[in-house]
Order: structure tokens, then C-alpha cells, then sequence
């Protein structure tokens, strides 16, 4: 049985649902990005916008819950691997995070900005802030890049994982995969 909270081994179920409910979300996200070919805010991609956005807004609240986690439940003990790789796996990770972070804040700020509520399932959040529709629409510029940017980072993530498993035959991968 695994435990809630992470052992010197693996990381435990708290830690592991995050995780993986966070790439769930960012794959749906990503996925569900996509408008019709003219863009996520016309009339007939409204539906489609609402989903990409309460999912979005999903990422952010489960990124600043996990992260609160990890200031009560620590990670595994580091396994031993060469110092550039562990330097490696480090700024990827801090990488992910920024970008959990900065993806979701660009798109409501440069939502915002360009003078348009944010859409979610039910109900809209109107601007909060003044317009301002050329910087407005420049940052959901840098919204969309970061948005496929965090594609690239989560997969040499991912292939560093895989890595670990099938050629270094150490303990990385496992300490996230669910199960025993
Ligand atoms: C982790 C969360 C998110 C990811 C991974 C993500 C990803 C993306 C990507 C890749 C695009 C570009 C689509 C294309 O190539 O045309 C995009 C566009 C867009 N996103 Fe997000 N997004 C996220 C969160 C949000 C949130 C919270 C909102 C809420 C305001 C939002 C609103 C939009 C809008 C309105 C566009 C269209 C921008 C335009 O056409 O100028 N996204 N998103």
C-alpha cells in the first residue's frame, strides 16, 4: 500500500496525484487549444474556448496546491547520478513550474488586457484591470509559445524518465509510477 506522504524511496499518493493530474490537465489543455483555423475567440469556437480556459484555470490552482504540498511532504532522497545530471533535472523541473505558473497568468492578464472576460464553463470573469489591446494581445503571443514550449520541456522530461528506467536501470521513474 502506498502511503499519502513520500518515503525516502518513492514519492507517495499525494505527491503521485498531483503529478499526474497535473500532466492530465496539460495535455487536455494543450489539446483543446486549437480553435478553428481563425482563432480560440470567434462565436463558433466559444465552447471549445470555455473548456481550454476553466481547464487552464484548473492547472493553476492544482500547481499552487502542489507546490503547498511540497513544503509539507518532502521528495525521495536523492538517487546518486552524475552531478551535471542531477543540475539537469533540476532546472527542468524548476523550468516546468515557471512555466505551470506563467502560462496560465499570461492568458487571463493578456486576456484581461485586451479588454475580454476570461470564459469559463458557466460563467465569465470580467476584465479586472484597464485595457490595453496591443500589449494585451502581444502577451497571449507569449501565452500560445510558452503554451507549446512546456510541450517540448514535459517531453525531454518524460524521455529523461524513460532514461533513467531502460539505461541507468535506477529507482527515478519508479519513485513516480503509481503502484507498488
Ligand atoms: C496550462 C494551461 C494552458 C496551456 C497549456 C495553454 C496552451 C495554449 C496554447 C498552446 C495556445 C495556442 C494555440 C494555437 O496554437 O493557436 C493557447 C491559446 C489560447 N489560450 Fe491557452 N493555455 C493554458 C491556459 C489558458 C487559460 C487559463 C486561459 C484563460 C484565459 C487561456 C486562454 C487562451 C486563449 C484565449 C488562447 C487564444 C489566443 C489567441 O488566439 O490569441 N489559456 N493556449
Amino acid at each position: 500500500m502506498m502511503g499519502l506522504r513520500s518515503t525516502s524511496s518513492r514519492y507517495g499518493a499525494g505527491a503521485q496525484a498531483f503529478h499526474w493530474l497535473t500532466v492530465m490537465l496539460v495535455l487536455a489543455t494543450y489539446m483543446l487549444s486549437k480553435g478553428d483555423r481563425y482563432s480560440l475567440y470567434s462565436a463558433a469556437a466559444d465552447g471549445l474556448r470555455r473548456i481550454h480556459e476553466t481547464l487552464g484555470v484548473l492547472v493553476f490552482i492544482v500547481v499552487v496546491l502542489q507546490l503547498l504540498w511540497r513544503l509539507i511532504d518532502g521528495a525521495p532522497a536523492k538517487q546518486p547520478m552524475a552531478r551535471w545530471m542531477a543540475a539537469a533535472a533540476k532546472l527542468v523541473k524548476i523550468a516546468l513550474y515557471a512555466l505551470l505558473v506563467a502560462i496560465p497568468a499570461t492568458a487571463v492578464l493578456g486576456t484581461w488586457l485586451e479588454g475580454l472576460p476570461v470564459t469559463l464553463l458557466g460563467f465569465d470573469i470580467a476584465p479586472q484591470i484597464a485595457e490595453a489591446h496591443g500589449l494585451g494581445q502581444s502577451i497571449m503571443e507569449i501565452h500560445a509559445t510558452l503554451g507549446n514550449v512546456i510541450l517540448w520541456v514535459a517531453g525531454v522530461h518524460a524521455a529523461a524518465a524513460l532514461f533513467h528506467h531502460f539505461y541507468l536501470r535506477d529507482e527515478v521513474f519508479q519513485s513516480m509510477a503509481p503502484g507498488g
